[in-house]
C-alpha cells in the first residue's frame, strides 16, 4: 500500500522537485498540497503549486491555500534563492484549475479527523499552517500519523542566519507549537539535505530525455545554481525531496531520536534547533533526526525517477 501523504508547502524550486518526486514514486499517494507563504507570497506559492501538478499532468491532485503570513514574524520570502516567481527561470503557463474553495487549516483538521492514523504530512514550508491546525483543533495530533519536516540545522551552520535554517526561521513560533505538540516527527534538517546536491552533470543527463518535466528542472534550477555559485557550492541542495527518501529509499538515512528545541525568541539566534545530545535537558525525544544520508545515492534515485516521469510525459 503507497504511503498517503499531503504536503504542505511554499513553492519554490526545490518543492517543485518534490511533488515531482512523489508523483514518479509509486511508494507514495500524494492527497493533496496545502500551501503557505514562505519562499513567495501564498498567492505566488498556490499558483505554482496548480501548475507544478498541470505540468505533470497531475491536474486532480487538489491544491489549497492556507496562510498569508507566520504567526508573529512578518512576511519574508527568498527571491534571491528561488527567483521572483519562486520556481527560478521557469515558464509557467497560468493554471486551468483552481485551488479547493476552503483554507488550508481546516482542510487539513478535515481530512485529518476523518481518517485517523492513514495521513502523514510533509511540511516542507514554514509551519504555520500545521501549528495552527494543531491549535485549532486538539484531535489533530492524535489523529495524524506523523509529520516528515524540511527544517532546521542540528550541527550544521544556518543558511538565512550563521544559525537558522529558512523554513523554522520564517515561523519560529510555528515550530515552536509543532516541535511540542506530540505528533510523531522526523525531522529532515540541512545537515543531511546539504549532502544531497543536484549538479549541471545531473541536468544534462536529464536532458537526453525530450519532455517538458526535463525542460521545467532545468531552467527552474539555474537560479539555485547560480545562488550556490555566490557561496561556492557545488549545486543545487535537494532539501525538500529529501524528506521522501523516507519513503522511498529509508535505508539511505540514519536517524538519530533527539530532542530538539527551537530558539523562538528575537535574538541573534532565532530561528536555531538545538539537539539535546547529552541529554542535558532530561526531557524525552520529542522526534527523529536525520543527521546522516548517503547524498549520491539518494540523488540517484531522483534522476531516475525523474527520468521515468519525463518518460510518461513525452513533448
Ligand atoms: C528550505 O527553505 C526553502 O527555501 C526550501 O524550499 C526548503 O524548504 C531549505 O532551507
Ligand atoms: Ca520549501
Amino acid at each position: 500500500m503507497p504511503k498517503r501523504i499531503i504536503i504542505d508547502t511554499d513553492p519554490g524550486i526545490d518543492d517543485a522537485l518534490a511533488f515531482l518526486l512523489a508523483l514518479a514514486s509509486p511508494e507514495i499517494k500524494l492527497e493533496a498540497l496545502t500551501t503557505t507563504q514562505g519562499n513567495v507570497t501564498l498567492e505566488t506559492a498556490t499558483r505554482n503549486a496548480l501548475a507544478i501538478l498541470e505540468l505533470a499532468q497531475a491536474g486532480g491532485v487538489p491544491v489549497v491555500a492556507g496562510s498569508v503570513v507566520p504567526l508573529v514574524q512578518p512576511l519574508r520570502a527568498s527571491a534571491h534563492v528561488h527567483g521572483q516567481s519562486g520556481v527560478g527561470n521557469a515558464k509557467l503557463p497560468d493554471p486551468k484549475n483552481k485551488p479547493v474553495e476552503q483554507h488550508a487549516v481546516d482542510y487539513l483538521i478535515e481530512r485529518v479527523l476523518a481518517e485517523p492514523n492513514e495521513l502523514s504530512i510533509f511540511p516542507i514550508g514554514p509551519l504555520t499552517n500545521i501549528a495552527m491546525a494543531i491549535r485549532k483543533e486538539p484531535k489533530l495530533a492524535k489523529a495524524v500519523k506523523e509529520l516528515v519536516i524540511m527544517g532546521g540545522a542540528v550541527l550544521e551552520h544556518g543558511n538565512v542566519t550563521p544559525q537558522a535554517e529558512f523554513n523554522i526561521y520564517v515561523d519560529p513560533h510555528a515550530a515552536h507549537i509543532v516541535f511540542h505538540s506530540g505528533i510523531p516527527i522526523t525531522l529532515i534538517p540541512l545537515d543531511v539535505t546539504h549532502k544531497c546536491l543536484l549538479k549541471p552533470i545531473h541536468i544534462n543527463r536529464l536532458l537526453q530525455v525530450n519532455s517538458p518535466i526535463t525542460r521545467f528542472i532545468k531552467s527552474a534550477v539555474e537560479t539555485c545554481f547560480a545562488h550556490s555559485k555566490s557561496y561556492g557550492g557545488e549545486g543545487c541542495a535537494m532539501h525538500d525531496p529529501l524528506t521522501l527518501a523516507t519513503v522511498i529509499a529509508p535505508e539511505l538515512l540514519t536517524l538519530k531520536e533527539l530532542y530538539v528545541e527551537v530558539d523562538h525568541s528575537s535574538g541573534v539566534s532565532m530561528g536555531k534547533t538545538f539537539g539535546d545530545f547529552l541529554g542535558t535537558t532530561n526531557k524525552p525525544a520529542n522526534m527523529k533526526v536525520a543527521l546522516q544520508v548517503r547524498g549520491d545515492e539518494f540523488i540517484e534515485v531522483f534522476i531516475q525517477r525523474m527520468e521515468s516521469l519525463a518518460k510518461s510525459i513525452p513533448e
